[in-house]
């Protein structure tokens, strides 16, 4: 955590209204990357977020600022065509004051939407949306199905969005070119493990022709390519105190791609029973009920916006997310544990087993996913 004086030095740097009073940790955490900032602009009190941008998972923070501000505009102009509130209904990001930009900083692209301080660390601003309530988990189909509806509504006012965004995290849910990873980490068998993984590694390469089918159906425009958010979860999904939908917040990962993939994702992490880690795999599957409240949540608000080919495929991308996942863990097992944390030397087996499960869980009720998607 940095001192208050540097913490004071970055928010000067950024067009906030009035004087700054109190720069304080959002929720519980000590080191925690997300601030408030609160100012008094007369007698308002307005406050702010302030956030340090991690660049190592994402190498190109202007762009990535770039994409939130064009994202954020575009929904601004679909809030106030229908009368609503474009301060609330989605992020407004804070611009750098003009005269705190040095003249170094001034051929860089997108100067005015992040401060890069000594230490190399990024720090950008946005507005603090009161009045909103967030929820840490959706365990109930009544929140799947609001954690839906909200997805469901951005994309909705992002399906005219035609301008490709800056990939933020290469080859993300890109399936062609997890292979040719895949492939690598075989070859190099960096950890010795692949001898004891023939089972493992059936259960991907006998499905490796499906899932690239589908993927060249985004290659070659039959699914079309919008703007996905790629990290569905409800605590980034902001209500008001009545419960309705505000808007859809960290925008970081949003990238161009099948907004399939959102829903899919959402359905890997909403519906699961057990554990992503759950050793004991009785307790792994996918809840239909849930399935059943996020889809009709999702496409209350999606599916005048979709076309045959996306309904079509809705169900599949579920099967797409899960399987990539069941690649992921178990590359990282094969790798070494490089990529994720581990807690146990077989942790990512443990991972890769568990949602291997999931994927047939959801292979298994494919039928009445398909049946519920037409029923909505
Ligand atoms: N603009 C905002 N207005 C109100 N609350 C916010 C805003 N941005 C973030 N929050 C709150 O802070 C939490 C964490 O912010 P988020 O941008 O999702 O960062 P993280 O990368 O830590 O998930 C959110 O779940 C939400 O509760
Ligand atoms: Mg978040």
């Amino acid at each position: 955590m940095q001192s208050t004086d540097n913490m004071r030095g970055i928010v000067s740097r950024f067009e906030t209204a009035g004087t700054v009073m109190e720069i304080s940790p959002l929720g519980p955490g000590f080191i925690n990357d997300t601030l408030i900032v609160k100012c008094l602009d007369g007698d308002a009190e307005v406050r702010y977020i302030l956030q340090r941008k991690n660049h190592n998972v994402f190498p190109d923070v202007p762009g990535m600022m770039n994409n939130i501000v064009m994202v954020s505009d575009h929904i601004k102009a679909k809030v106030e065509a229908a009368g609503g509130d474009p301060m609330r209904e989605t992020l407004t990001v804070v611009r750098r004051k003009a005269d705190s930009i040095a003249e170094e900083e001034k051929g860089l692209p997108y100067h005015d939407l992040y401060y890069k301080d000594e230490d190399g660390n990024f720090w950008a601003m946005c507005l603090f949306i009161e009045g909103s309530v967030t929820y840490e988990r959706a365990d109930t189909p009544a929140l799947a199905f609001k954690g839906g509806q909200g997805i469901g509504k951005f994309q909705a006012q992002l399906a005219d969005f035609d301008i490709p965004l800056s990939e933020t995290i290469k080859g993300f849910h890109n399936i062609r070119w997890r292979f040719v990873q895949w492939d690598e980490a075989l070859e190099r068998d960096a950890a010795g493990r692949v001898k004891d993984l023939a089972e493992e590694i059936g259960w991907i390469e006998s499905r490796k022709e499906e899932m690239l089918a589908f993927w060249s159906l985004v290659e070659d425009g039959t699914i079309p390519t919008r703007v996905t958010h790629n990290d569905t979860k409800i605590s980034n999904i902001l209500f008001d105190k009545d419960g309705e939908v505000l808007c859809v917040i960290d925008l970081d990962t949003c990238m161009s791609s099948t907004s399939l993939n959102d829903f899919g994702d959402a359905i890997r992490s909403y519906t699961n029973t057990g554990a992503e880690d759950d050793r004991d795999l009785s307790k792994v599957s996918m809840s239909l009920e849930m399935f059943k409240a996020y889809a009709e949540g999702y496409l209350s608000e999606r599916k005048a916006s979709m076309t045959e080919s996306e309904l079509e495929w809705l169900a599949f991308s579920a099967r797409y997310i899960t399987y990539e996942q069941v690649l992921r863990f178990l590359m990282d097992y094969i790798d070494g544990d490089v990529y994720y944390k581990t807690n146990a030397p077989d942790h990512n087996l443990v991972r890769t087993h568990a949602q291997y499960k999931l994927l047939q869980s959801i292979e298994d009720q494919y039928e009445q996913m398909k049946a519920i998607i037409a029923a909505c």
